[in-house]
């Protein structure tokens, strides 16, 4: 099974950053990425691999509810009837400072204390 659909696989490769919420016990939080970074260091049809220098309220929220929202866009990804494509990718994120992921956004990324994994579960287009 794919989760990681080819379209947000495509954004992901052709857009600048992404943008990534989870639930706070005061409400959403909104952190954010670069594209280029889920390539260097972890993208496969299951999960999306990013490095990790801060994230601490990302990693406390990822605790208590591993429920992740990552948005995505690119004018450069044709959408169903317009030029520019968009969408949200569903899944489950942890903060993980050992193991094989963290170790692999280390050696790429100095300065990361440790990777934000994301497990794809359904990706959803908007545009
Ligand atoms: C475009 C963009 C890329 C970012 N890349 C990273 C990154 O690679 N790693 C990281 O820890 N924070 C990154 N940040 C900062 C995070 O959004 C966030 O502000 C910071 O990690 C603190 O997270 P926290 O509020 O969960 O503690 C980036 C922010 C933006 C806007």
């Amino acid at each position: 099974m794919t989760a990681l659909d080819p379209t947000a696989r495509e954004l992901l490769e052709k857009a600048e950053f992404i943008a990534i919420v989870t639930q706070g016990t005061d409400g959403p939080h909104l952190v954010g990425n670069w594209c280029d970074y889920a390539q260097r260091i972890g993208l496969d049809d299951e999960r999306i691999v990013l490095p990790a220098g801060r994230y601490k309220r990302t990693e406390e929220n990822l605790k208590r509810d591993s429920r992740i929202q990552l948005m995505v866009a690119s004018r450069a990804v044709r959408g169903a009837r317009t030029p520019g494509q968009g969408g949200v990718i569903h899944g489950k994120g942890s903060v993980q400072v050992d193991g094989e992921f963290a170790a692999r956004a280390k050696a790429v990324f100095p300065w990361a204390r440790g990777a934000l994994v994301i497990e794809v579960e359904r990706c959803e287009m908007q545009l």
